[in-house]
């Protein structure tokens, strides 16, 4: 049924995702495949609609409201766009999937991980990514990149985006997900993902040139 190919960019804010989400897209697309390039929240026009409402700093949002939103925004990402496009053989380069959700409303929120995880498999319908590259950040160099923005999650306090940090590092120890430092230069970083990538794209009968 899936012909395609499913890659999601994982780890927390300013980790360098969207950079890189864009920069193997643009490597993928040289190889000569159909590429689609979404990110979560976000990817359909409801889904960018609950993404405004989840990052604008008015809106309160308590931590199990938080979580159906983001929710419902993966559910109807995942119907319109992701499974479709795996259907007919696309790459999909996702900015951020289930793990966010696991990190910031699980770890980050205290909501119960079994709850959280239980809500991601019936928002994905049991879509899992093909493989999964968590930028990880050392502590002291994710305090210093730290210039923060404005939306609302960015304007959690330190503790909550700490708890944050940890939990990928935690997270990326599960099968499936390829941990990357994303300390390095930005071309060493998309050197890492490359390598990361190529065997898959071999495996699963993708030209790597
Ligand atoms: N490897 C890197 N080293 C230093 N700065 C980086 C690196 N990767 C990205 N950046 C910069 O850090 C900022 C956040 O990157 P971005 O890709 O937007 O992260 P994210 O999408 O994870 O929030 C941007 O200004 C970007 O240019
Ligand atoms: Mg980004």
């Amino acid at each position: 049924m899936k012909k395609g190919l499913f890659i999601v960019l994982e780890g927390p804010d300013r980790s360098g995702k969207s950079t890189q989400a864009a920069m193997l897209r643009d490597w993928l697309l040289g190889l000569g495949h159909k590429v689609r390039l979404t990110r979560e929240p976000g990817g359909t026009y409801l889904s960018e609609k609950i993404r405004a409402i989840l990052l604008d700093p008015k809106s309160e949002i308590e931590p199990l409201t938080e979580l159906f939103l983001y929710e419902t925004s993966r559910a109807k990402h995942t119907l319109k766009v992701i499974l479709p496009a795996l259907k007919t053989g696309e790459i999909i380069v996702s900015d951020r999937y289930t793990m966010s959700t696991t990190a910031y409303q699980g770890y980050g929120r205290g909501l119960d991980l079994k709850t959280v995880e239980t809500l991601n498999r019936i928002a994905t319908m049991g879509l899992k990514p093909d493989l999964t590259i968590v930028f990880d950040v050392p502590d002291k160099v994710f305090k210093q990149r730290e210039c923060r923005g404005n939306d609302r999650m960015e304007l959690q306090g330190a503790s909550f985006r700490l708890k944050v940090n940890r939990a990928y590092k935690r997270l990326s120890s599960r099968p499936g997900v390829k941990k990357v430092d994303a300390s390095a230069p930005i071309e060493a970083v998309h050197a890492e993902v490359l390598s990361a990538i190529r065997p898959l794209l071999r495996k699963k009968g993708f030209g790597t040139r």
